[in-house]
């Protein structure tokens, strides 16, 4: 449940200084990722939601990396350093150091639950300030308690104590009820408390749960908060549970956007980041990921089969089997299959890229099309525009990238190259497997290959014996049967009227 009017959070304290080992990875465990963000990402987002004034990242463990994520990931965060990790007491005690509040509640979660909610946060502090405790714990039942401190209740059904794992009788581990290892606590109390912890236990550690303890002999009320989804509270310590809460997560968010008025075809191929945002009637086809600040806007539909990061998608476009990102797809334009958008690639409303087309760093103008088998690089393409089949952008001289400017309704040819920079005026053509070099003046035809020639009857002289000269030479004695004597050597005439030239180009 979430309180209507939460109560005030002065401070949230994240512990993330530990290791990791399990991870078997160089990477900082709470630098893992899932679901678009770090799992301390997920933690951060959770307390900066809760509304904390103050938020304290206790580091240790690879912390020339950790610290800089979390300025990225909450600026206001700030961090303190636990060179040693001498246990969840010790690491909260620096984490106090870090923080200006002196009263008031503090949350401390830890920093490798990425299903955690802010609303888990608002309830635990408004049930810790309604309660006036000077500890109030957060307790689940997981399916699985394994790993997790057993609490223990005194027979009032108020918190004793928590015992580990490692130090539990094996009557203790048969109790359901874990710590989550959140809590809420009275400031000013847990200041004082803290350096009042021992370490008697298997791990000679100074436990943040064995306050409790100090809260009852100090006569204090301690505090218990249920938590009815217990894998808000799970944490990640190895890559296998890595999985589980990345399957987990994804589930979540898509159901998220089911009730929100997308429609998911596949859940279990469909992949979308937390920071993703999809309009109404949005279509996600079977093996679509989307990764993070791509938006999807109304009526589109993506898929099947499309990776996208970043790319911001309009209203009513489709895009199939596509990998893109850092691209704008405008509203009513169609993409793939088969096609690959890199950064900087702007379609405008109506715009097409089909099959097997690569663009990047291009603009296409409205109702631009690019249909087949092209390389579109640092070129702007007007409005109305149509691309040949098999067109490509030689933007690279080899030291340097040139642009390409296509103007408005021009019609290129198949098989062109567009020798960058370069431009082509408003309404031109070029033919068919034309190398633009220089400028085409708008409204003109530009053609460049040669006029074609023919070697009569060069297989049967050259490659005699073979099934081509036989052929020929059936068609020959065809030929000679049905008309006389052909002339040796044709030149065509030089395409002085562009007559079927446009034609060669492709459109669709
Ligand atoms: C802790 C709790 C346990 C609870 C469980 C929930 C204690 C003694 N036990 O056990 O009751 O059920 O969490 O997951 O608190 N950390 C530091 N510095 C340290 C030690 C730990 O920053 O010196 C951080 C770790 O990075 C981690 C968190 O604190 O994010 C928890 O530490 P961990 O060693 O995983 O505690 P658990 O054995 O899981
Ligand atoms: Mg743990």
């Amino acid at each position: 449940m979430h309180s209507e009017k939460p109560a005030h959070v002065q401070a949230v304290v994240v512990l993330a200084a530990g290791e990791g080992k399990r991870m078997r990875s160089d990477t900082p465990k709470v630098l893992h990722e899932l679901g678009g963000r770090s799992l301390l990402g997920h933690v951060l987002a959770a307390a900066a939601g809760a509304g904390a004034d103050e938020v304290a990242v206790v580091v240790g463990h690879g912390r020339d990396r950790v610290q800089p994520h979390v300025a990225q990931c909450l600026a206001r965060a700030r961090t303190a350093v636990q060179v040693d990790q001498r246990g969840t007491g010790h690491a909260t005690q620096i984490g106090l150091t870090a923080l200006e509040a002196t009263s008031g509640t503090v949350l401390v979660v830890m920093g490798d639950t990425p299903l955690l909610q802010s609303a888990a946060l608002h309830d635990l502090a408004a049930q810790h300030r309604a309660g006036e405790h000077a500890v109030t714990l957060l307790t689940a039942q997981p399916s699985d308690p394994t790993g997790y401190g057993r609490l223990l209740l005194d027979d009032g059904g108020q918190p004793l104590a928590v015992v580990e794992q490692r130090d539990a009788t094996p009557e203790q581990l048969g109790i359901a009820d874990v710590n989550t290892g959140m809590y809420a606590f009275d400031l000013a109390w847990l200041r004082d408390a803290l350096p009042r912890v021992g370490t008697n236990n298997a791990q000679g550690e100074v436990y943040l749960p064995d306050v409790i303890g100090l809260a009852r002999a100090d006569g204090c009320s301690v505090g218990l908060v249920r938590m009815a989804d217990a894998s808000q509270a799970e944490g990640v310590n190895d890559r296998v549970q890595l999985a589980a809460l990345t399957s987990e997560l994804n589930r979540r968010t898509l159901t998220q956007w089911m009730r929100a008025g997308v429609t998911v075809t596949d859940v279990a191929s469909t992949w979308v980041d937390v920071t993703v945002s999809l309009g109404v009637d949005v279509r996600l086809l079977p093996g679509v990921q989307l990764h993070g600040a791509t938006t999807v806007a109304d009526r589109a539909t993506v898929g099947p089969d499309c990776t996208l990061t970043d790319v911001e998608v309009g209203a009513g476009a489709t895009v199939v089997r596509t990998h893109g990102s850092g691209a704008v797809v405008g509203s009513g334009a169609s993409v793939g299959p088969f096609a690959y958008l890199r950064p900087g690639t702007v379609l405008r409303a109506d715009a097409k890229v089909g099959t097997f087309v690569e663009t990047k760093n291009s603009q296409l103008g409205p109702g631009a099309k690019v249909p087949h088998l092209s390389y579109i690089g640092d070129a702007e393409i007007g409005a109305g525009t149509n691309i040949g089949a098999g067109t490509i952008t030689a933007n690279y001289d080899g030291v340097a990238k040139h642009r390409t400017k296509v103007g408005e309704h021009v019609r290129t040819g198949s098989d062109n190259v567009f020798v960058a920079p370069v431009e082509i005026g408003d309404g031109a053509v070029t033919g068919a497997g034309t190398v633009v070099r220089r400028a085409v003046p708008a409204g003109a035809l530009a053609v460049s290959s040669g006029a074609q020639r023919h070697h009569e009857g060069w297989t049967e002289r050259k490659r005699p014996g073979t099934p081509g000269a036989g052929a020929a030479a059936a068609a020959r004695r065809d030929g000679e049967d049905a008309a006389p004597a052909a002339v040796r050597q044709t030149v065509d005439p030089s395409p002085s009227t562009p007559a079927g030239q446009p034609d060669e180009g492709t459109r669709s």
